[in-house]
């Protein structure tokens, strides 16, 4: 695994190029990300290039040695480029225009936009794409970030209509589909159909369920137009995207299809403080991350685009943008980092070099600080740098459990929770949690990846059943878990017609009568454990494998296969990854509270996230706070 930074050499003075570039070699990084919001100093005026700049530090960087990935600056259309065509901002849920001043303010459908953002991408896949100093691509950054996928532009109603044009090819069948005979929202033309925005009560769900298929289309073939362009000028050099975290506004596994690297941007301790978690983990992981976090996302990416994944931007101090800003312990950095490599990273980037002293991000460390001392996380990179370059490359084989993620379900249920804390992420997560508390190494795969030689596979839960997966479910003779809910849907956001699980029926051996759920702190007590926020009546022939006090069943077995009918809690999940586990024949490990292992094909780690040692019973030692333990594998 190679380490680097994100670098803005346009915050710099150029005389400081060389002396940074210096440095972070020294430091141990070999990769310099560049260029991503850069657009403003390329082309300062329409259509007036100012290369000598950007020439000037990529030989300079190259000179010392880095590798560069460069990224294109379409996150950052410019000032003249903005006021040339204002309607290419995206318009919110509200109808109001995202204005200029940060960042991400187009719209994915805005064709001139469209065709600024390929003029740019050739003038400079053109000009770098030979390059023997650049050995990535990075498209846009983030997309997404700041809520920015959903536009609700006269471009985007315009595209939307086309989009439903091809899908439903004619008025009636999309009114079929949608059930617009509901509440007279007959349509006689596809003209007709605006954004499911600004409706006095909830729209359709099927039609807010197409609009987020379309938008995520949308941001797919964005970012295609951007890769087909690059790759005819820097043939065979990678791409890649940098995703963020819990984050399921477009298909990654799609986008994921088009580039040959997924990277996404770790803020483990952003991320705890501004998601799900309860105050007492927030608390006992304040700088730490919850131990889960990261792993998930680096499972979650491996699987997005073919195995090759690595982190574009790694926290290495407080940031500024979540609600309260803690300091990573001293040595989570260098954890991290190693927790990346474990997992399969090729690559872990810092962000960023050096603290910017100016505009919106002043607050979130870098490297070095904005007078240009090394901060905190500087002696962290040098030490992971020296174990990454003692212990070797790391492969990763494929791990017993597959976690079956599905942007879609994301999108299903967040447009019908039916309960407000049912959040399709957080279930995921806690499946995910539970499996590696038991030192399980997961991969997190999309519904169409190959499940034969899982030794468990998990599915959270899945709304839609895509065509096909019920067969291939059938057809493994591991055991599977299926969660609630799964199998509620049809493809066009309808209750299928033999009631859920659907196409899962006869698998499941049941049929789900009536569903319900529960407001937050309701728990209904059964055998060591409770069920909470969502339960299922289901009708069956078999008898509940494990019901509730009331004798309600609450998980159903058939030939391998069980069907979950409640939110699973802590203490239920922990129990069915027991039985599967102890079905397959995986061998689990009892893990203290804040140890994580991941072995590659060499090494097995261990990390401990607590804030305090713990005595590791598989170590028979006891690891230090933020710390790592190496074994062969
Ligand atoms: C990321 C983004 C970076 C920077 C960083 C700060 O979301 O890609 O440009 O803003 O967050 O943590």
């Amino acid at each position: 695994m190679k380490l680097g930074c994100c670098y803005y050499p346009e915050h710099w003075p150029e005389e400081r190029w060389a002396e940074d570039a210096r440095r972070m070699a020294a430091m141990g990084l070999s990769l310099v990300r560049i260029g991503e919001f850069a657009w403003s100093r390329i082309e300062p005026e329409p259509g007036r290039y100012d290369w000598g700049w950007l020439d000037r530090a990529i030989d300079t960087l190259h000179a010392a040695g880095l590798q560069i990935i460069l990224g294109t600056p379409t996150a950052t259309p410019p000032k003249w480029l903005v006021d040339s065509m204002p309607d290419m901002v995206a318009i919110d849920q509200q109808g109001r225009p995202r204005g200029f001043g940060s960042r991400r303010h187009y719209c994915f459908s805005h064709e001139g936009y469209r065709a600024e953002c390929r003029r740019i991408v050739t003038a400079l896949a053109q000009r770098y794409g030979q390059h023997p100093g650049i050995v990535m691509w990075q498209t846009d950054n983030e997309y997404g970030c700041h809520d920015t996928v959903l536009s609700f532009s006269a471009a985007a109603a315009s595209a939307f209509r086309g989009w439903l044009a091809a899908r439903y090819g004619s008025i009636d069948t999309l009114n079929a589909a949608w059930g617009n005979v509901f509440w007279s929202m007959e349509y006689r033309s596809f003209a007709q159909i605006d954004p499911p925005n600004l409706t006095v009560t909830e729209a359709n769900p099927a039609h807010w369920l197409d609009y987020r298929r379309f938008a995520s289309d949308q941001v797919a073939s964005f970012n295609r137009e951007q890769v087909n362009i690059i790759r005819a000028h820097a043939p065979g050099v990678d791409i890649t995207h940098n995703f963020m975290g819990f984050f399921t506004e477009f298909d990654h596994h799609a986008v994921g299809r088009d580039i040959d690297v997924a990277t996404w941007d770790s803020y483990p301790l952003g991320f705890l403080e501004q998601f799900w978690f309860s105050g007492d983990e927030k608390r006992a992981y304040l700088r730490q991350g919850h131990p889960d976090i990261a792993a998930f996302h680096h499972d979650l990416y491996r699987g997005c685009s073919g195995g090759r994944w690595g982190v574009m931007e790694q926290q290495p101090g407080p940031v500024n943008w979540a609600r309260f800003n803690p300091a990573p312990l001293p040595g989570m950095v260098a954890l991290w980092t190693l927790e990346a490599c474990a997992h399969g990273a090729e690559l872990t980037s810092y962000f960023r070099w050096r603290q910017a002293p100016f505009a919106q991000e002043q607050m979130h460390a870098g490297l070095l600080r904005p007078d240009s001392s090394e901060a905190e996380a500087a002696d962290e990179v040098r030490a992971a740098a020296a174990v990454l370059a003692d212990i070797g490359p790391q492969a990763c084989g494929q791990a017993p459990v597959a976690l079956v993620f599905s942007y879609e379900a994301a999108w299903v249920i967040g447009i019908q929770p039916q309960g407000a804390s049912f959040r399709y992420l957080e279930l995921v997560f806690e499946c995910y949690s539970a499996l590696r508390q038991r030192g399980l190494d997961v991969d997190i795969v999309s519904h169409e990846a190959d499940l034969a030689d899982y030794r468990m596979v998990v599915v959270p839960t899945l709304p839609i059943v895509p065509e096909g997966f019920a067969a291939k479910l059938a057809a493994l003779d591991c055991p599977v878990l299926l969660g609630p809910r799964s199998g509620s849907k049809t493809e066009s956001f309808a209750i299928p017609a033999g009631l859920a699980p659907g196409d899962l029926k006869p698998l499941a051996g049941l049929t789900v009568t009536r569903v319900e759920s529960l407001r937050d702190g309701v728990a209904e007590t059964a055998e060591g454990f409770a069920v909470t926020r969502w339960r299922e009546d289901a009708a069956s022939d078999l008898a509940p494998e494990l019901a509730d006090s009331e004798g309600r069943g609450v998980v159903y077995y058939k030939g391998g296969v069980r069907y979950c009918t409640v939110w699973p809690d802590r203490a239920l999940l922990a129990l069915l990854v027991e039985r599967m586990a102890d079905e397959a024949g995986v061998k689990l490990i009892d893990l203290p509270e804040g140890i994580r292992v991941r072995r590659t094909q060499t090494h097995a780690f261990t990390f401990n996230y607590a804030a305090q040692a713990v005595f590791v019973p598989h170590l028979g030692a006891a690891l230090p706070p933020a710390s790592w333990h190496l074994d062969p594998a």
